[in-house]
């Protein structure tokens, strides 16, 4: 099929790169003129496990190219994808204009049957307003079909995750966009939920939420568990045992960070005020989320005693591992807490310092966890990356000017780290003194 993919983002660019690999001719386009020329000269702007590999090599095989000329890309098109940024507001709300710019480019240009997809995380409605805003404007009057296919992607894993999802959600009230849909995901032979477009919309929402949600839980439980001397690690996988419950995202730490969790939350809080429904539960599951890194930092100062003046090693600066994204990454409120208590930061992430750089002023950046290591008088683990579970645990500690680790992610045992001789403070467990 041909296909038009509107932005070239993390959505965008590997929904683009996938339905390229399975068969399809793909124009990824985006407005960003800069991104586009480094796209054709193969350079992917976005670190992302086994992307960049299958961007060259469906773009040396002719189906998949690069343009900011979208009108051309609708054109040529079965398919348009709307993979656009939907950033978050002053108060919190989605920003739809680019959405809107592409629906009106859509109704200018289309003069023939194009299935619109929604693939961007917007608001329960937008489908239909995006509906209405391409039939306000639809100058050739061709036919179309509007479809919400939200995407779960996520990041370090967005090409797995996209040729081996749970599910796929289409939401549709057109049979004939329905089995176009169904024939482009046939090769992935996975489940497929057919619904509206207002519940795809939400199932997206209600499924980041969830999330969100069992996060907040098990750290506000980690935190249950220091006040009573419990072990928040057993106790997630006692939980987990349970078929409803399972094992996944039940890890204690810092709480989330990232472009969607934050941002999708406060979304959704504001699409249920709207509809008349205050979400108190969601509220509280932010709240508690973000009370996590100031609790974290309250841990080191009391770890430290005295702040100012103290090196302190960061480990870990992208909002999680296998990405090099600072966007909302917990690192930043926290180096920034601590470096407005006087301490001096030196800090390591395999992938994310260039992108720290833009965002964190101040920091030493080194060269090798170790080398934020020597000298320091605290280790920092921000940032659950490999490499930090396999470092040599004796060398950190004899570069270190005081053997302290503060585990914000719970990546060592504590008993190992007793025997190694480090005074270790982690997340819902006994510290280690
Ligand atoms: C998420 C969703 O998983 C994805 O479906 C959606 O499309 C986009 O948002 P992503 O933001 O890439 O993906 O990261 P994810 O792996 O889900 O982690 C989100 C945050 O939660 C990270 O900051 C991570 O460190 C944190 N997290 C995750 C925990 O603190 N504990 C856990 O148990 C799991």
């Amino acid at each position: 099929m041909k296909i038009a993919v509107a932005g070239a983002g993390y959505v965008g660019l590997v929904t683009a790169a996938c339905l390229a690999e399975l068969g399809n001719e793909v124009i990824c386009v985006d407005i960003d003129e800069d991104k586009i020329s480094s796209l054709n000269g193969g350079i992917i702007p976005i670190y992302e496990p086994g992307l960049e590999e299958l961007a060259i090599r469906n773009k040396n095989r002719h189906r998949l190219a690069f343009s900011t000329d979208l009108r051309r890309a609708i054109k040529e098109s079965d398919i348009v994808f709307i993979c656009v940024g939907t950033p978050p507001k002053e108060n919190g709300e989605a920003d739809l204009s680019h959405v809107e710019n592409v629906a009106r480019t859509i109704a200018e240009v289309m003069d023939s049957y194009k299935v619109i997809v929604e693939k961007s995380t917007v608001p329960v409605e937008t489908g239909d307003m995006v509906a209405k805003s391409i039939k306000a404007y639809n100058v050739h009057k061709a036919d179309f079909d509007v479809v919400s296919n939200p995407e779960f992607l996520r990041e370090g894993s967005a090409v797995s995750d996209f040729m081996h999802p749970d599910r796929i959600v289409i939401g549709s009230g057109s049979e004939k966009a329905v089995k176009i849909m169904q024939e482009l995901y046939m090769p992935l032979n996975v489940p497929i939920i057919f619904t509206d477009i207002k519940s795809a919309e939400i199932i997206k929402h209600a499924s980041n939420s969830f999330l969100a949600a069992k996060i907040s839980f098990i750290n506000a439980i980690a935190n249950i568990c220091e006040l009573a001397g419990a072990d928040v690690e057993k106790v997630a996988e006692g939980m987990g045992l349970d078929k409803r419950i399972g094992r996944h995202f039940l890890n204690a730490g810092i709480g989330y960070g990232g472009f969607c969790f934050p941002k999708d939350a406060e979304a959704f809080i504001r699409i249920s005020e709207k509809l008349g429904y205050d979400f108190k539960l969601l509220k509280a599951v932010q709240e508690t989320n973000f009370a996590q890194r100031k609790l974290f930092v309250r841990k080191i100062e009391k770890a430290l005693w005295v702040v100012k003046g103290k090196a302190i090693g960061v480990l870990g600066l992208a909002f999680k591992p296998d990405t090099d994204d600072m966007r909302f990454a917990p690192s930043i409120s926290i180096i920034n807490d601590l470096q407005g208590e006087g301490a001096e930061i030196k800090a390591y992430d395999p992938k994310a310092m260039q992108k720290a750089k833009e965002v964190l002023k101040g920091v030493e950046y080194c060269s090798s966890p170790y080398d934020a290591a020597k000298d320091s008088d605290a280790l920092v683990i921000v940032t659950e990356w490999n490499e930090f579970k396999e470092m040599d645990l004796k060398k950190i500690k004899s570069l270190m000017k005081h053997p302290l680790i503060v585990d914000g992610r719970n990546i060592y045992n504590p008993d190992l780290m007793k025997k190694e001789g480090f005074t270790y403070i982690s997340i819902g467990r006994k510290d280690v003194v």
